[in-house]
C-alpha cells in the first residue's frame, strides 16, 4: 500500500491502511445511490487527480463562480471540493449522508471499472476517466509514498517498489489492467465514459477542457468563450497557481495528507532522471503484452 498514514494523520501499519481503504470500497460498493445527473472522476493514483478535480469543479460550477478572484479553489484543496468516495465519503459512515451535496454531484474514487457497483454502471452517470503513461505515474507515486511515509518507516527502496508496480501490487490493482478496463469501455460506451491521458491534457488543455465542459452537459456558450473562460478555468487550475496558494502549500485535505504533497513537478517525462533503461524496458514490455488487442498506447 502507498498509504502510511490514516485519515487522521496517525501513523498506522499497511495492514491497517488496507483495512481501511477495503472498508471504503465495500460500503461505497453496497450504499452508493448513483444519480443519473452525477458525474464520477475516475483516476490511477498520481496520474493527475488533484489537477482534474479543480478543472471538474470549476467547469461545473462556473455559473456559481464565474469571478476567479473570489473562488472556493483559492482557499480549498480540491480534494476537498471533489471528495473520494472509498477514501474519504464511506470511510467514517457506512452510509454517509449526501443530502449536502447539491447535483449534478462530482465524487472521485480510484476504484477499477471491474469493481464498479451496478447502482453506477446500470445508471445514466457519467464518468470522466484520467491516467498517465506508467513511467510518470509510478515516478510520482514513489514519491507521494515516501512523503507521506513515516519517517521512522525510513524511505521505500526505488526497486522493491517498481517490482510491486510491474506485478500490480497497487491499492487499485495492476495499472494496466485500470486503464484497459476503463478504454474498453469508453470505445463502447462515448456517452458514458471520457477517456483522457495527462499528457494529451497537458498538450492540448484548451481542446480538452472544451470537450470535457460538452461531456458533462454543461458546454461554454459563444459568450463565455469570447470573455476567456476557458483561459480563466486553465489559469485558476494551473500547476504555478495552484501551488502557490496559502492553502495548498500549508494546509491537509480531509483525505489527511498535507496538502503540498499532491504537488511536486508536474512534468510529463520526469521518469527519466529516475529510471534505468532495464526498468523503461520492464515497462514498455508490460505495456505491449497487456495492451497488444487495444493497440492502447502512452
Ligand atoms: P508529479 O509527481 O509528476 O509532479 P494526483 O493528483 O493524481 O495525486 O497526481 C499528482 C501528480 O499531478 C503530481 O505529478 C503533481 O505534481 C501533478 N499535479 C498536481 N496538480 C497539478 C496541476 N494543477 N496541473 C498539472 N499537474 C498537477
Amino acid at each position: 500500500s502507498s498509504l502510511e498514514v490514516n485519515k487522521n494523520g496517525k501513523l498506522s501499519s499497511g495492514e491497517e491502511n488496507k483495512a481501511f481503504f477495503r472498508r471504503g470500497v465495500i460500503a461505497w460498493q453496497q450504499h452508493f445511490q448513483a444519480q443519473d445527473i452525477d458525474i464520477l472522476l475516475v483516476t490511477t493514483p498520481k496520474s493527475g487527480t488533484t489537477w482534474l478535480k479543480a478543472i471538474l469543479f470549476a467547469i461545473e460550477n462556473w455559473t456559481r463562480y464565474p469571478d476567479t478572484n473570489q473562488h472556493p479553489l483559492l482557499v480549498n484543496n480540491p480534494h476537498d471540493l471533489v471528495i473520494f468516495l472509498e477514501l474519504q465519503l464511506y470511510v467514517d459512515k457506512q452510509v454517509p449522508d449526501l443530502t449536502s451535496f447539491t447535483s449534478p454531484r462530482l465524487f472521485a474514487t480510484h476504484l477499477p471499472f471491474s469493481s464498479f457497483p451496478e447502482s453506477v454502471t446500470c445508471s445514466a452517470s457519467k464518468l470522466v476517466y484520467l491516467c498517465r503513461n506508467p513511467m510518470d505515474t509510478f515516478i510520482s507515486l514513489h514519491h507521494f509514498a515516501n512523503k507521506i511515509r513515516p519517517r521512522s518507516f525510513g524511505p521505500n527502496i526505488l526497486e522493491d517498489v517498481f517490482d510491486m508496480f510491474c506485478r500490480g501490487v497497487c491499492l487499485c490493482g495492476s495499472f494496466w489492467d485500470h486503464v484497459l478496463g476503463y478504454w474498453k469501455e469508453s470505445l463502447e460506451k462515448l456517452q458514458k465514459v471520457f477517456f483522457l491521458k495527462y499528457e494529451e491534457m497537458k498538450e492540448e488543455p484548451i481542446i480538452h477542457l472544451k470537450r470535457l465542459a460538452e461531456f458533462m452537459g454543461c458546454p461554454f456558450s459563444l459568450e463565455e468563450e469570447t470573455l476567456g473562460v476557458v483561459d480563466k478555468i486553465l489559469r485558476l487550475c494551473s500547476f504555478n497557481h495552484l501551488s502557490s496558494l496559502e492553502v495548498n502549500k500549508n494546509g491537509k485535505s480531509l483525505t489527511g495528507v498535507e496538502n503540498k504533497a499532491f504537488f511536486r513537478r508536474s512534468e510529463v517525462g520526469d521518469w527519466k532522471n529516475y529510471l534505468t533503461d532495464e526498468m523503461v524496458d520492464c515497462l514498455v514490455q508490460i505495456g505491449e503484452q497487456k495492451f497488444v488487442e487495444s493497440r492502447l498506447k502512452f
